[in-house]
């Protein structure tokens, strides 16, 4: 008798662990994306368009990630005209000029320190000796603003935050031009006055077209 209960016991254990298998494994089998069994469909299934896929709409294909048309400027983006070439930063430093005149020069110092310290203090450090954090540690350390920098002119430092230089990467992608050009204000503060106003090289350059 005692034998008996025990395989029924077995069986029904059995039976419920491959019930319990099979419940787990039919769910989202067909398609990974599919949430399996759905309460409310509606608040899975949600009618507004995705981005980056492609939808058909009235019979149409229509891809949502696409490039800009050519030849359009997003709103508020102004395009930089000088490439990135030993030409272009030469172009830049001879031609290039801070175009932030509506506040005073103090107010754009102050705007420029505050991004300073959040982009830039750990290389060039504190005073902009180039003796940041992690300034020092790297290969070539940045060279202090006062020193080498010392007569550099605004355009290729504008040029340098857009495209980079050496071990410095381009922060166009982080830095509006606008806060670009304040940080070249507070940076020109740390440079201390200039000795010789430029030290781009004297060649003529063709002034670069917007294309
Ligand atoms: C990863 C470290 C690093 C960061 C972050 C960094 N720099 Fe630099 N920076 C350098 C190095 C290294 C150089 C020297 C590049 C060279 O001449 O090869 C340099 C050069 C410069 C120069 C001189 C450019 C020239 O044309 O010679 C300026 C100006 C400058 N940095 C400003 C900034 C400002 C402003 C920021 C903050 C937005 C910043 N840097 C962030 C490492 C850095």
């Amino acid at each position: 008798m005692k034998k008996h209960y025990k395989i029924v016991k077995f069986v029904v254990c059995s039976a419920l662990t491959g019930l319990l298998l099979a419940g787990f494994s039919s769910c989202g089998k067909r398609d990974a994306n599919s949430p399996g069994v759905e309460f409310m469909p509606d608040m899975y299934r949600s009618p507004s368009l995705e981005y980056y896929q492609i939808h058909t709409v009235d019979g149409d294909t229509v891809y949502n990630a696409m490039k800009p048309v050519k030849g359009t400027v997003a709103r508020g983006y102004m395009p930089y005209a000088y490439a990135n070439t030993t030409e272009g930063y030469e172009a830049a430093g001879l031609n290039l000029k801070n175009p932030l005149t509506a506040k005073s020069r103090e107010e754009y110092e102050k705007e420029g320190e505050v991004l300073y310290g959040k982009f830039c203090v750990h290389c060039h450090g504190e005073a902009g000796m180039g003796d940041g954090k992690v300034g020092g540690k790297l290969p070539g350390p940045p060279p202090a603003y006062s020193g080498t920098l010392k007569n550099l002119p605004e355009g290729k430092m504008f040029h340098t935050l857009t495209y980079g230089k050496g071990t410095m990467g381009s922060h166009a992608s982080q830095l509006t031009q606008e806060e670009r050009w304040k940080l070249v204000y507070f940076v020109q503060k740390l440079q201390g006055p200039k000795v010789v106003v430029s030290d781009s090289a004297k060649v003529e350059v063709a002034k670069p077209k917007i294309k």
